[in-house]
């Protein structure tokens, strides 16, 4: 399944990726938000990293004004991999080399707004090459348990 969450500041792209997604005849559920309030982003970076690692296939698009924040919050989750995307080529190799699970997009970013589409298209229809790749994921994942505080 298709997670897709925002804040106040990515609520505009948020409803456009929407549309996008129904037209492609793709199911998603939508956590929110849905106004222009005010809200504060780690808490729907949140809801969409444990929504996509209850999932099997769960994937993630989430957004906010800039993508940095949610970018930050998102990828504090185990085996999330964020990636803000500025292009489709982005998107490509955040599948192709990096497993990406989660689409991260700056909703006040005019680049990635004139992109948006590409962006999710490129993202949703790339698959993971894995080798050498799943063997620096699997790196990512060893040396963060191994840090002490
Ligand atoms: C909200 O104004 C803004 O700070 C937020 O959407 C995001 O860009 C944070 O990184």
């Amino acid at each position: 399944m298709i997670f897709v969450a925002s804040d106040h500041a990515g609520v505009d792209l948020k409803e456009k990726i929407e549309k996008y997604l129904t037209k492609c005849g793709l199911e998603f559920v939508d956590l929110g938000t849905n106004s222009s309030v005010s809200v504060d982003y780690p808490f729907y970076a949140k809801l969409l990293a444990e929504s996509v690692l209850k999932d099997a296939n769960g994937i993630g698009i989430l957004i906010c004004g800039t993508g940095i924040g949610m970018s930050i919050a998102v990828n504090r989750f185990p085996t999330i991999r964020g990636a803000l995307c500025r292009t489709a080529q982005n998107a490509y190799f955040a599948r192709l080399h990096n497993n990406a699970n989660v689409l991260v997009l700056g909703g006040r970013d005019k680049l990635t707004c004139f992109n948006y589409k590409k962006i999710v298209k490129t993202f949703l229809n790339t698959q993971f090459e894995g080798g050498r790749h799943q063997r620096r994921i699997a790196l990512i994942d060893s040396q963060a348990k191994n840090i002490k505080n």
